[in-house]
């Protein structure tokens, strides 16, 4: 028997995560739990009530309050839940991307969301994204991958999503959205966007998903084999 192993994924937004990261579910059967989703649905479910963002305490109530859930159907795009309602859009806006980092920045926030991660990923068979899964919610993760793109490439593929939506946006004021909400992330107090000490770095910036998603794959067959044990 293979035992199924758990798979932390960080990175800055626009690396390619998720995209990957879900990839890399299918082809290994696994479970694929985007993080940034659940502080994104926090976010929203935080504009909708009307709630004080600077009130870490009423964000943490809210927070409790909530389930948080993602659809599991094979081939389809994932859904994000909040209790009833599907907020897969709603989450993207550009409302919940400008003030989803405050939100993430709060301590008590952070230890529900952390606590539900690692419960989700208690029997193994989960690739998770997001940008502390490696050193905190998954520290004994058997593979960490942090992906990289240059702030500019990582730009252009927000821009490029955009316009196939529909939506127009400016890709100087992308970028500058990708650089602070970098920096936020990155100089936070607590559980700050940092490579694990035994990451693999992945740099995204000129290659193709699919190389990336082989590029993984190899790295997680060559863990995989000390783990093979016969039943
Ligand atoms: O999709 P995108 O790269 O824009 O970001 P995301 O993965 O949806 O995450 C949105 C935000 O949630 C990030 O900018 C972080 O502020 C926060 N986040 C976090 O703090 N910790 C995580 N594990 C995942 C996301
Ligand atoms: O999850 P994260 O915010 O890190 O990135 P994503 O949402 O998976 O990827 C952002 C965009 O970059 C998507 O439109 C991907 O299709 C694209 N992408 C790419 O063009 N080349 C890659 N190597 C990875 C992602």
């Amino acid at each position: 028997m293979v035992k199924k192993m758990n798979i932390a994924i960080d990175g800055p937004a626009s690396a390619g995560k998720s995209t990957i990261a879900k990839k890399v579910a299918e082809k290994l059967g696994y479970i694929y739990l985007d993080t940034g989703a659940m502080y994104r649905a926090l976010t929203y479910a935080a504009l909708s009530t009307g709630g004080d963002l600077h009130d870490e305490e009423a964000l943490h109530k809210l927070l409790q309050g909530i389930r948080i859930t993602f659809s599991t159907a094979e081939n389809e795009m994932q859904r994000v839940y909040l209790n009833e309602e599907d907020v897969t859009e709603a989450i993207r806006s550009e409302q919940v991307t400008q003030n989803v980092s405050l939100i993430s920045s709060y301590a008590r926030v952070r230890e529900e969301m952390v606590a539900r991660q690692k419960s989700i990923a208690r029997s193994g068979g989960v690739v998770m994204d997001g940008r502390d899964i490696g050193t905190v919610v998954l520290p004994d993760a058997e593979v960490k991958i942090f992906m990289t793109a240059t702030a500019e490439e990582r730009a252009l593929r927000r821009y490029k999503e955009n316009t196939a939506k529909g939506m127009i946006t400016s890709l100087e004021e992308l970028t500058e959205d990708m650089k602070r909400r970098d920096h936020l992330d990155s100089t936070r107090t607590i559980s700050p966007l940092k490579k694990a000490d035994d990451a693999i770095v992945l740099d995204s910036t000129h290659l193709e998903i699919d190389e990336v998603v082989k590029r993984i794959l190899g790295i997680i067959e060559a863990n995989l084999k000390p783990l093979q044990t016969l039943d």
